[in-house]
C-alpha cells in the first residue's frame, strides 16, 4: 500500500496542533506506520529540502525547520500521497482552501505548519531519510470498513 512522509513543522508543534493534525489523517482512514518527535540539525534539514537549495528562501526555510521539535510520521493508504497533499492544502496559506490544514491554521508561506511528500518516489526517499531504523509492521483491523 502507498505511503507518504508527513511532518508537523515547529510552528505546528508550538501552536498545539499536533492532535488536530494527527486526528485529520486518522479520521480520513489512513494508517499511522511511523511517528517520532525530533529536533533536526541544519545538515539534516538541508538534506530533506535539497531540491530547494537554489531557492532564495532556502536559508530561511532551513532555519524554520531546525527552530524546534517536529513530529515526523509515515502514513499509509490508497492514494495517500495525493490525498495527503489535499488534506494539507496549497503551499501558500493565502491560497489554501478553508477545510485544509494550511487553509484553517496558517497565514504565511514560511509558517505553513506541515509538510507532505509531493510524489510516491519522494515519499520513499523521505521515509528512508527520516526512518532509517524502519517503521512499524501492522495492519489496521478496520481495513475492510475503509476499503471495498
Ligand atoms: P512542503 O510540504 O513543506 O515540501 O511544502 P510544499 O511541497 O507545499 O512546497 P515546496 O516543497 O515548494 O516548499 C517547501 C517549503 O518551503 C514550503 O512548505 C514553505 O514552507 C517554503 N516555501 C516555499 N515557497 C516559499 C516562498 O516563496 N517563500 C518562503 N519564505 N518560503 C517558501
Ligand atoms: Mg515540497
Amino acid at each position: 500500500m502507498e505511503q507518504t512522509f508527513i511532518m508537523i513543522k515547529p510552528d505546528g508543534v508550538q501552536r498545539g496542533l499536533v492532535g488536530e493534525i494527527i486526528g485529520r489523517f486518522e479520521k480520513k482512514g489512513f494508517t499511522l506506520k511511523g511517528l517520532k518527535f525530533v529536533t533536526v540539525d541544519r545538515a539534516f534539514a538541508e538534506k530533506h529540502y535539497a531540491d530547494l537549495s537554489a531557492k532564495p528562501f532556502f536559508n530561511a526555510l532551513v532555519e524554520y525547520i531546525v527552530s524546534g521539535p517536529v513530529v515526523a510520521m509515515v502514513w499509509e493508504g490508497k492514494n495517500v500521497v495525493a490525498i495527503g497533499r489535499k488534506i494539507i492544502g496549497a503551499t501558500n496559506p493565502a491560497e489554501s482552501a478553508p477545510g485544509t490544514i494550511r487553509g484553517d491554521y496558517a497565514i504565511d508561506i514560511g509558517r505553513n505548519v506541515i509538510h507532505g511528500s509531493d510524489a510516491v518516489e519522494s515519499g520513499r526517499k523521505e521515509i528512508a531519510l527520516w526512518f532509517p531504523e524502519g517503521i512499524a509492521e501492522w495492519r489496521s483491523s478496520l481495513h475492510s470498513w475503509i476499503y471495498e
